[in-house]
């Protein structure tokens, strides 16, 4: 069901611009009227009796299961462990006694993931696969599945799914949060928050403009880029770094702020370019001074910040939003930023090199 690019270059342009839509759809087809999540209650009983969640998931897929884990661990208080799949398959795990897995996943077809179900099978343990694809491998393989509803993804960088997958995952905390009695998970208005992620995606989309030029300033004739952030900003860190060096083939990598000096630093020249990501309140003044010491030793920083910690000098101010759902906004621009940057350099933003959409290998 390839719908084609429309007005729009490539699909990675048409597939950023979706995401705000997509956050609408899912809104409607996951919470009810009043924003009840609309769940299996098969599926939140089984995860009721979990006593640990396992998320795996590769590249793009992975990075959305780190930002899943703080969601579960804040709604439903549940441990939960992030895994990238093809070191999960060969890692002989410590087991909890009662594990539940999850399986994120765009296509449903990649073979490192699809090994730790095959295991996950032989045990008997409960899984899920949230996929963007119905009837997908992974999808009939896993004891239930959520859908992504995010449309066929051509472009080999992720995009919509990894914002898809925020969102499904913050529905089923929610809910399964709500079946533990947590009041912060009965509190929490995903569904007005959902439509402020929505709206706030479109903003920031609409600055493309602005986004273009900061691709120009800043990437595209550079040859290493870094992005920083503390806690779930660290983990949109690594997914922005990775769009980057996917499309643009500039090394970029996504570092935690406060690791920065315990080595990372080192590579900091005149005019290397650091982007901090800065939305969480409790660590936004530190992430500050991290940057800081990058531009002292010369680097060409820049900031993406929530609102509400906004600061004369701050490069890229994104919507306010609740502070477990920022990572569906602050990676817009990096997405953007890696989208101009590759187009910018005059590069198959659809088709990297040496890169498939999906990969059924190990
Ligand atoms: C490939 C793609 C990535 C994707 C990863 C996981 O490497 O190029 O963009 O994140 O596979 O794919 P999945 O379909 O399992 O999410």
């Amino acid at each position: 069901k390839d719908t084609g690019k429309g007005p729009y270059p490539y699909y990675m342009l048409k597939e950023v611009n979706e995401q705000p839509n997509i956050m609408r759809k899912l809104t409607t087809l996951y919470l009810d009227a009043k924003g009840k999540p609309k769940i299996d209650h098969k599926l939140l009983d089984k995860m009721n009796q979990a006593d640990r969640l396992y998320i795996i998931g590769a590249g793009t897929s992975y990075h959305a299961g780190l930002v899943g884990k703080n969601l579960f661990e804040k709604l439903v208080h549940i441990p939960t462990e992030v895994h990238v799949s093809s070191e999960f398959a060969y890692a002989d795990p410590i087991l909890s006694k009662h594990p539940f897995f999850i399986f994120l996943t765009q296509s449903g077809e990649t073979a490192d993931s699809r090994v730790v179900l095959t295991n996950v099978n032989k045990m008997h343990y409960p899984s899920l696969t949230i996929t963007n694809v119905d009837h997908s491998t992974l999808s009939r393989e896993a004891d239930y599945t959520l859908l992504l509803h995010a449309g066929p993804e051509v472009s080999v960088a992720s995009t919509k799914a990894y914002t898809s997958q925020i969102a499904v995952e913050a529905v089923l905390a929610k809910a399964l949060g709500e079946v533990k009695g947590r009041q912060i998970a009965v509190d929490f208005n995903l569904r007005h928050q959902l439509s402020l992620v929505a709206t706030g995606m479109q903003s920031v989309i609409d600055q493309h403009a602005k986004i273009n030029q900061m691709a120009k300033k800043y990437f595209v004739k550079s040859y290493n880029a870094f992005y920083l952030g503390r806690g779930t900003d660290f983990y949109v860190a690594l997914e922005a770094a990775l769009k980057l060096k996917e499309i643009s083939y500039i090394q970029a990598e996504g570092f935690a702020s406060g690791e920065l000096k315990h080595g990372p630093i080192a590579l900091i020249q005149k005019n290397t370019p650091v982007v901090g990501i800065i939305t969480q309140k409790k660590t936004a003044a530190l992430s500050r001074s991290n940057l800081e010491e990058t531009a002292s030793r010369g680097a060409k920083t820049f900031t993406i910040v929530r609102r509400a910690l906004a600061k004369p000098g701050d490069s890229f101010i994104l919507p306010d939003v609740d502070e477990m759902l920022t990572p569906l906004l602050s990676v817009i621009p990096a997405q953007l930023l890696a989208y101009y940057t590759s187009l910018n350099k005059g590069l198959n933003v659809d088709q990297p090199r040496n890169l498939a959409k999906s990969v059924t290998v190990e």
